[in-house]
């Protein structure tokens, strides 16, 4: 396994881009199954995940080649409907092929995602949702075994906001009989990048964005081109690698649109958050001080920001407070940013983090993707050498990170652990 060696205190200057958004590249693919022709991708992020999405779609039937940042597949004629456990266990986000195949298929074989570092994550929402399209579930043997006739047009309330839930009811819904409202859906970025993607298939959607969307089925959905939108999760991080090391970047490609709550959180903390014509520049405007953060689905604060921003309140004056209530065990990366010197509590989903004026390397864990993000970004900062271990936790989601550190002045290298 490889791990990161980080040389800290040295405040990073020049350019990052931003690459495709990986939860937008996500569902994007898993789309492709209901289309009947080929389809083309642009600014698809060099990411493990990807590349496991890939695999599923090649599994489930589908040819696929991914040169740079492209994405070509090839539509199948009949498809598999199986997703096996050994795919589904490195990327939960693989149940999102279930709403395609019943709608494409009326048949779906798919592990049930186990749970997570992060938590349980189960997926009742999306099967509840689907049942009242006409959908019929059994579990057996770790797998969620699907069956329909064509999927019916049906008046779906969410108990939650859940982005994968909508994910799923929207593409299943894209190819239903008549007409399906989601009430209470998710109203995150990624999701109106998915619609936006169905809809130049010719699918019939509105509302997306906004917590009620409608979507009028239809017979076929077409091939076609789309170029995914860049991973505002991804540009936030920068945005934090930028404050803590009191450096001086411009993010190129940044969805600031799409970052509102972050932004406005960064600079109530003394950071100074500009868009200039070569794109985001992000640099301290004044002494870095603590604040609160309640993580919200969209388009309040978001939780996968959340442990990027507390390392940066570990440096901040003063004390600050994070409330995570969206995952039930989100602090994986608390006890290791105390092994790097912060001063956290935890108790229940409260954090309490009371800043201090430095944080020294040491060998660190990494447990979940952000988790790593969060502990890349505290080494930056911290005095002498952090080396995090498990790095294959943040190939997940972040396209060469240390190759993109490195060329704005980090001290990181990659090694074998
Ligand atoms: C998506 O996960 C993202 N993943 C997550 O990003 C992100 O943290 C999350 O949305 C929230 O924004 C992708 O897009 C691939 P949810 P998802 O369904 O769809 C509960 C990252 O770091 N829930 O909105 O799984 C669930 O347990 C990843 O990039 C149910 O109880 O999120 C959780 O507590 C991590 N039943 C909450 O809702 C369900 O049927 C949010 O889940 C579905 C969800």
């Amino acid at each position: 396994m490889d791990k990161l060696v980080i040389r800290g205190g040295k405040p990073l200057h020049g350019t990052v881009r931003i690459s495709g958004s990986k939860n937008a590249a996500l569902p994007i693919l898993l789309a492709a199954p209901l289309a009947d022709g080929p389809l083309e991708y642009a600014n698809v992020p060099r990411l493990r995940d990807i590349f496991t999405t890939l695999k599923l779609l090649n599994i489930l039937g589908l040819s696929t080649t991914f040169e740079q940042d492209r994405v070509l597949v090839t539509p199948a004629s009949v498809l598999n409907h199986e997703a096996p456990y050994d795919l589904v266990k490195t990327m939960r986000a693989s149940v999102l092929c279930l709403g395609p195949l019943l709608a494409r298929q009326g048949r779906a074989r798919v592990a049930l995602p186990g749970g997570c570092a992060i938590g349980a994550r189960p997926v009742n929402l999306h099967l509840t949702a689907l049942e009242k399209m006409g959908a019929v579930f059994d579990l057996e043997e770790g797998y969620i075994e699907g069956r329909c006739d064509r999927l019916k047009g049906a008046h779906i309330i969410f108990d939650f906001p859940t982005v994968g839930g909508t994910e799923n009811l929207l593409m299943a819904a894209c190819l239903a009989e008549g007409r399906t409202i989601l009430e209470n859906a998710a109203r995150e970025p990624e999701i109106s990048d998915l619609a936006e993607f169905l809809i130049a298939m010719g699918a019939k959607i509105s509302g997306h964005g906004t917590s009620i969307i409608t979507i009028d089925g239809v017979a076929s959905l077409h091939g076609g081109r789309y170029a995914i939108m860049p991973d505002r999760i991804e540009a936030g991080t920068y945005m934090v690698a930028a404050a803590i090391t009191d450096g001086d970047l411009i993010l190129e490609n940044c969805p600031l649109r799409e970052l509102d709550a972050v932004v406005s959180k960064l600079r109530e903390m003394g950071v100074g958050i500009e868009e200039t014509p070569a794109g985001v520049r992000i640099r301290r405007s004044s002494e870095l001080v603590n604040a609160d953060v309640a993580t919200l689905p969209y388009p309040g604060f978001p939780t996968d920001m959340q442990a990027q921003i507390m390392a940066l309140m570990c440096l901040a004056r003063g004390a600050g407070s994070i409330k995570e209530t969206i995952f039930e065990n989100r602090y994986m990366h608390v006890q290791e940013l105390v092994r790097l010197g912060a001063r956290i509590t935890v108790s229940g989903q409260n954090a309490f983090v009371h800043g201090t004026d430095r944080l020294i390397g040491a060998p660190v864990m990494a447990s979940d993707l952000r988790a790593s993000a969060s502990l890349v970004l505290a080494g930056l900062a911290a005095r002498g050498t952090t080396a995090i271990q498990r790095v294959y936790h943040l190939d997940r989601g972040y396209e060469s990170m240390e190759v993109k550190l490195a060329g704005v002045g980090a001290d990181i290298v990659r090694a074998r652990e």
